[in-house]
């Protein structure tokens, strides 16, 4: 595949509640590519929620699917934004497939912003790793074994700043991008 089509496929990865898919659609949108949500895809191929795929099958075989889905995105030649879920860093073939087929860009977002994101009842009802009554501490470590694994798997950092909108966010994302293709 020609670089320049390889290069167009952008892959937004972070911890649960960084805002992949809202800022994902917006950067999208001003890239005029296509957006593609990864746990969406998964829940098309299996046919069901990733609620019930963890319920009924656990989260290995969701990290099956998970694979599966990145590869096939990863042989289409098209540009686009993707947003994968948080946990896509966790297998070392994702992380090259991320580092070596797309732009990995990480969202990241600092640990006390992410509880207030997803302490609400209705963000941790369809995360099947935030319905433990002990979520916070189980959701820090996590988090803390996952950061070095988004910095290995991204070409670029994008740290969120305090009060910033989606929006914006997705902009200064854009721009980053911009500047890195031009230098
Ligand atoms: C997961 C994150 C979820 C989803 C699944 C597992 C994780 O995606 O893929 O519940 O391991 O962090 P979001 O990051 O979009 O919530």
């Amino acid at each position: 595949m020609p670089s320049s089509e390889r290069q167009s496929r952008i892959a937004l990865v972070g911890f649960m509640g960084s805002g992949k898919t809202t800022v994902g659609r917006a950067l999208a949108g001003l890239l005029g590519f296509p957006f593609i949500d990864l746990d969406a895809a998964i829940e098309n191929a299996a046919g069901k929620r990733i609620s019930a795929i963890f319920a009924e099958e656990g989260e290995g075989a969701f990290r099956v699917r998970e694979t599966e889905a990145l590869r096939s995105l990863a042989s289409r030649g098209e540009g686009e934004v993707l947003a994968c879920g948080g946990g896509v860093v966790v297998s070392e073939t994702n992380r090259r497939l991320l580092a070596a087929e797309f732009i990995a860009v990480w969202l990241d977002v600092p640990f006390g912003e992410l509880m207030d994101r997803l302490s609400a009842e209705a963000e941790r009802a369809a995360r099947p790793l935030l319905n433990s009554e002990r979520y916070r501490e189980e959701a820090e470590a996590l988090f803390r074994a996952r950061e070095p694994l988004y910095r290995e798997a991204s070409r670029f950092t994008y740290r969120w700043k305090a009060n910033e909108s989606p929006a914006d966010a997705a902009s200064a994302i854009a721009e980053m991008l911009a500047s890195a293709s031009e230098s």
